[in-house]
């Protein structure tokens, strides 16, 4: 099994002997069709743009084939949508209340009743498995705007003694690794608080927040409440720097994070950042073991690792180190990786070439830092499409670039501590603070160790479970401001 002359194992496939899972599966490939329009342009004040300008394509990454063209926004359409929303804030803010629900609860509905078609959609935009885009993704979105319509009519009662009053235009600008999910997650307590919105999706996962501003059409909401326009990072800093735009809410990357914070700061501008994360595991000896590597497993491979709170880091407790390295390997070897429209498949195609070769990037620079890459599975992959086999490091110190980077892909560091105040001291020892996980049997030492981590969000014994009424967002270089709950509204009103 081991290959350790270059500092790099391949972990092969058990054979069937060993495990009872030797079986293979027979492909099941999901089988909604979904329309793709060769072009697609801006929605703006309630109508399709003319197809004029440039365009740039969407690949599927697991094929590498176009799947349409894209339109890239200009200033000036940035100005029309952004003049659009402005036009139609106030008389959205004016519905009463229930109305601005009316219309929530109607989209939320619709999106369930097209939840397949999403879930393909954006499976075939992004590369993550259908498994995610069906069960995790997609019902997320729909419970995000059920639960943000519960309180549009709510909102004194959120803020009790205040009188909230809607910000005004929100440039709401989106990441590729969960593309609806994220749109959700800015645009449900905007319009719910009385904003309109200008949403701009990531340039390689562009299609399903189009197929969403034509739920949106369907469902017949006011024009320019909700514009979506699609163009790369010049787009996005137009948007951010508008002076029509009242709000910024960001997702992504913190070097694009620190650079919107830098053109929005003095403006006036309202800002909430969620940027990256270099989240730890801590796993002690007294945890269920078999528990601990599914959450561990769940919390980082299951996207490619393109997960902003992916964990990446996973501090042992030094008694159960081989115990728990073995287990990983074991385990990984499991996964299957292959084409993400596979019911059966568990690690889908990396979203871009370029984060494929940041990955690769630090592979290398892991193994040349003197650490030892174990790398998952033997089968062939597919010759086309951007491919990552799971895998992780051992033998690697806190000061090692892979302990320290954001990775964003499935390749998780293995360290070690002795002591619960060590395991705190290493865990937060980042200049993130996402999110961390803690194993262990004990309780006590759950509250003890959950209160010390600089995290946004600790996860006890289990790892990434969203709820929209439960708040999400980070500490340091993670960025600021919370979403999803009681204090996500808080960035959508003033008082
Ligand atoms: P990015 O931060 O460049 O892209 C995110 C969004 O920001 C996209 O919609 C993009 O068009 C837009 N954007 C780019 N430049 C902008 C600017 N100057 N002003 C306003 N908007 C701008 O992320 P990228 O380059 O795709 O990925 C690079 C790294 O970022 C990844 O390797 C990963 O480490 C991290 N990342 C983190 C995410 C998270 O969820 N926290 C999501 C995506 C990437
Ligand atoms: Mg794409």
């Amino acid at each position: 099994m081991a290959k350790p002359a270059n500092g790099t194992t391949t972990i092969a496939s058990p054979p069937a002997a060993e495990f009872a899972s030797g079986w293979t599966y027979a492909p099941a490939p999901e089988s909604v069709k979904v329309q793709i329009k060769p072009r697609y342009t801006h929605f703006i004040n309630g109508v399709w743009t003319r197809a004029t300008g440039e365009t740039f394509p969407t690949l599927n990454p697991a094929t590498e084939q176009t799947l349409c063209e894209i339109s890239q926004a200009t200033g000036g359409d940035v100005d029309k949508a952004v003049a659009a929303a402005g036009a139609a804030q106030p008389k959205w803010a004016a519905l009463a209340p229930g109305e601005r629900a009316k219309y929530l609860f109607r989209l939320a509905r619709r999106i369930q009743e097209r939840a397949r078609e999403l879930s393909v959609l954006e499976t075939m935009d992004s590369g993550k498995p259908i498994k995610e885009s069906r069960d995790v993704d997609i019902p997320l979105v729909a419970a995000h705007f059920f639960y943000h319509a519960g309180w549009a009519d709510k909102l004194a009662y959120a803020f009790p003694g205040r009188t909230p009053r809607p910000v005004g235009v929100c440039g709401q600008i989106i990441p590729w690794n969960f593309p609806l999910l994220m749109a959700a997650w800015k645009l449900a307590p905007a319009l719910a608080c009385g904003n309109c919105v200008v949403l701009k999706p990531a340039e390689t996962t562009p299609l399903t927040a189009l197929r969403l501003a034509e739920i949106i059409e369907e469902c017949d909401f006011p024009p320019g409440v909700v514009n979506v326009i699609t163009g790369d990072g010049r787009t996005g800093a137009t948007l951010a720097s508008h002076p029509g735009v009242h709000k910024v809410a960001f997702t992504g990357s913190t070097e694009v994070g620190k650079k919107i914070a830098a053109a929005t700061a003095g403006s006036g501008k309202r800002l909430t950042l969620e940027l990256g994360g270099k989240s730890p595991h801590i796993i002690f000896e007294d945890a269920s073991l078999d528990q601990a590597i599914e959450g561990i497993i769940a919390g980082i491979y299951f996207n490619q690792g393109e997960v902003c709170c992916a964990g990446s880091r996973l501090f042992v407790q030094e008694s159960i180190l081989d115990d728990v390295t073995s287990r990983l390997r074991r385990r990984l070897s499991t996964l299957r990786v292959g084409d993400p429209l596979d019911k059966n498949t568990d690690v889908g195609a990396v979203n871009s070439r370029a984060q494929l070769d940041t990955i690769r990037n630090y592979l290398r620079l892991g193994a040349d830092e003197g650490a030892t890459l174990h790398e998952c599975g033997t089968a062939p992959l597919p010759a086309k499409g951007f491919w990552c086999r799971p895998s992780f490091f051992t033998g690697v110190q806190p000061s090692h670039t892979i302990a320290r980077e954001e990775i964003f892909g499935p390749v998780l560091s293995v360290l070690s501590f002795r002591t619960p105040d060590e395991a705190v001291a290493r865990a937060n020892n980042t200049p993130y603070g996402l999110a961390a996980g803690v194993w262990t049997d004990k309780g006590g030492k759950i509250f003890d160790i959950a209160r010390k981590l600089k995290a946004g969000v600790v996860w006890c014994n289990t790892y990434n479970k969203f709820d929209p009424a439960s708040p999400f967002g980070g500490y340091k270089e993670s960025g600021f401001g919370r979403e999803g709950g009681l204090h996500g509204l808080r960035a959508y009103v003033d008082f």
